[in-house]
């Protein structure tokens, strides 16, 4: 059998493997840093970051539900500055790839975020398009093609790294919509984003979130989150990173199957600080097991 490779590529960045941390799950690392080695992971995706310190909303903002959780932390940040100065220099003592998450709420926002980022040492942007655009009265970036490509093309402009575009699944057409971003110039897709959900206490007779919905993630979406990834991968021409409900070596795998080149994993961090690692292990034992010598060669042989 020839050397194992998990390596992978998006954009021209070089990633040892392809098990990444879906961004607001693993903070900035740090947090993690004594549980897991970040040397092991291909890429840490930092939480979203705005060009302002964003609060966020009331509490209580997280509700566990079967198979998930639903949050509502609404994109709670230090701003961009506190990143530079503190979250980066931290994470580039491990030899991982470094993704910033950007937010924005309008698409002039964006952009000085991602031009801000140019001047810092990082090697990808992710362009988070779930989040309102109040200048336009509430619609969100991701669930309109030509939005989507429009924020898209804006950022692409500015940036001085690689752009991948982070899809919401909460639209009757995903594959439009990243037709669009693709069409924007998006050099990756990462899908994807919470599904929106809600959950009421029956007792008090109330939602249990302030905020009265949130976004649901863990293994209660990954079917979903599968056939999103099937669609687009057959549709679109870049590297897809895969998440959603990602909880081990296996359920990696079965987004490669689908046509994901990398994955992140999201909630699984909060139930088993290591979860990362335990997927990076499984998907090199799952290899071994079936004799595939390439992530790439994984990605290829779904039968149907
Ligand atoms: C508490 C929490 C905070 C999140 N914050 C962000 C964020 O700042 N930006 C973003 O693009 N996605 C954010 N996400 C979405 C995750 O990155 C991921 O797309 C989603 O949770 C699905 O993966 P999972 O089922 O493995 O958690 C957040 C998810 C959770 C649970």
């Amino acid at each position: 059998m020839n050397k194992l490779n998990m390596k992978i590529n998006i954009a021209g960045i070089e990633l040892k493997n392809p098990v990444m941390t879906a961004s607001g799950t693993f903070g900035s690392g740090k947090e993690y840093s004594d549980y897991v080695d970040l040397n092991r992971l291909g890429a840490v995706v930092v939480k979203g970051i705005s060009m302002k310190p964003w609060k966020g909303n009331s509490s209580p903002r997280i509700a566990e539900t079967y198979g998930g959780m639903l949050n509502s932390v609404g994109l709670q940040n230090p701003g961009i500055e506190v990143l530079i100065k503190e979250d980066i220099p931290f994470l580039r003592q491990y030899d991982t790839k470094i993704i910033v998450n950007i937010a924005g709420k309008t698409v002039e926002e964006y952009c000085q975020v991602a031009e801000r980022l140019g001047e810092a040492d990082i090697d990808m942007i992710e362009l988070n398009i779930s989040c309102p655009n109040v200048k336009e009265g509430g619609v969100c970036f991701g669930t309109d093609p030509f939005m989507a490509e429009h924020v898209t093309k804006a950022v692409k402009k500015v940036a001085k790294q690689p752009l991948i575009v982070k899809l919401t699944p909460n639209v009757t057409d995903i594959v439009s919509i990243a037709k669009g971003a693709v069409a924007g110039g998006a050099d990756a897709l990462s899908m994807i984003n919470t599904l929106l959900g809600m959950a009421i206490d029956i007792n008090k007779r109330k939602p249990i979130l302030a905020n009265i919905v949130g976004g649901l993630s863990g293994p209660a979406i990954k079917p979903v989150a599968i056939r999103m990834v099937h669609e687009v991968a057959k549709a679109v021409d870049v590297p897809i990173i895969g998440m959603g409900g990602i909880m081990n070596g296996d359920d990696a795998i079965e987004f490669m199957l689908a046509g994901a080149t990398g994955v992140a994993v999201g909630m699984a961090n909060f139930t088993s600080p290591t979860a990362t690692i335990e997927v990076v292990d499984g998907i090199e034992k799952y290899m071994k097991k079936h004799g595939f010598s390439s992530i790439d060669e994984i990605r290829k042989s779904l039968q149907y």
